[in-house]
């Protein structure tokens, strides 16, 4: 009797010409095999599937003034596009720690930058919360380094894979969480969540014009997944324009993700920390996304100074030009800043 080998699933073919689904993107999920696909994607001001283009590379390096040999922190690792340059930066005798709190992605990452060439020598991924900077670096016996940098929130690759939940444009599980096996996803966060708690997270996170309405209308509601909040949102606002619709959906979604993943208390605890974790001379420079972040972010560099922790800090902000902003719209609210320790 001859025992049949069971074959494999097989990927449901797609027919059309143009993927809309994530897992449809199959070719640039594997960028190093369809390198074609991935560059047209590019050139049409899209982040490919499974991938996150760095941004404000150059004016980030820049902002460091990194050497040969200097030893710092990628404490947002993402997909390594920064880590990558900042590793060419302080090659050959130079070493990164990357941080990140996604246990879906970093391997991934870990494993990337490997492949690049950076083996333990010169590159750790560490999954941390940035919060623990100081406990990272104490167990290294790096009490201070040269450099920190940050790109604070989500990268793409969470952003775009609906089964993470942050998307409102395809169905997914409401979860948002960074780090899936910790705290509440954003569906359990909302079916608990008092209004009053809610209409101060939409304020305090994404400064919503319309937080009181849209918390009575949604905190304590249990929602299928995403798309059942976004129409769930959309109705409970009255609005004749689709543009300010839409973007009441992203407010509401960034305000939930912020407070599902406590980002406001992580970045507070890593700005108190952050000073003391730079050698004299050393420099932080941070990447926000929204007035949250950012008014944070200055507020802390201000403080160092006038506490005399830092020396220097950067006049306003630096923003991405036109030509960034075409080729990856994400960049359009970026904003960077930089200091350096006393
Ligand atoms: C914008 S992405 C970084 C992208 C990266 N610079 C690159 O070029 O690929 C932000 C990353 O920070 C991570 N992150 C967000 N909050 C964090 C925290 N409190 N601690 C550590 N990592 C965090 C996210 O998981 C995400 O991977």
């Amino acid at each position: 009797m001859s025992e049949e080998t069971p074959r494999p699933p097989r990927r449901k073919r797609y027919s059309g010409k143009n993927p809309r689904r994530f897992e449809d993107k199959y070719k640039e999920h594997d960028p190093a095999r369809y390198g074609d696909t991935v560059a047209k994607v590019l050139a049409s001001g899209k982040t490919p599937a499974g991938s996150h283009i760095p941004i404000l590379v150059d004016e980030s390096l820049a902002a460091l003034q990194l050497q040969p040999g200097m030893i710092g922190v990628d404490a947002t690792l993402g997909y390594g596009g920064h880590a990558l340059r900042l590793l060419e930066a302080i090659a050959p005798s130079g070493k990164l720690i990357g941080l990140d709190l996604d246990p879906l992605e970093l391997p991934k990452t870990a494993a990337r930058l490997a492949a690049a060439g950076y083996g333990s020598d010169h590159f750790e991924a560490v999954r941390s919360n940035y919060a623990g900077i100081a406990k990272v670096l104490a167990e290294r016996n790096l009490p201070e380094v040269d450099f920190i940098f940050a790109d604070l929130g989500c990268s793409s690759m969470q952003f775009d894979d609906p089964a993470r939940g942050f998307s409102f444009k395809s169905a997914g599980p409401l979860d948002m969480r960074m780090n899936p096996d910790r705290g509440l996803s954003a569906a359990d966060w909302l079916a608990k969540v008092s209004a009053e708690k809610l209409e101060i997270a939409l304020v305090d996170h994404s400064d919503e014009p319309r937080a009181e309405t849209l918390a009575l209308a949604l905190a304590g509601k249990s929602f299928a997944n995403t798309l059942a909040l976004a129409q769930a949102i959309r109705e409970s606002i009255r609005v004749s324009d689709d543009d300010e619709r839409e973007l009441t959906v992203r407010r509401v979604f960034q305000a939930v993700r912020i407070a599902v993943n406590e980002e406001f208390t992580a970045l507070d605890a890593f700005l108190r920390v952050l000073p003391k974790c730079l050698k004299p001379g050393g420099r932080v420079a941070v990447l926000t996304f929204h007035s949250g972040e950012d008014r944070r972010v200055k507020q802390a560099m201000k403080t160092g100074i006038r506490d005399g922790l830092f020396s220097e800090m950067s006049e306003g902000t630096i923003s991405a030009g036109p030509e960034e902003r075409r080729l990856n719209p994400r960049s359009s609210s970026a904003k960077l800043r930089w200091a350096t320790r006393a």
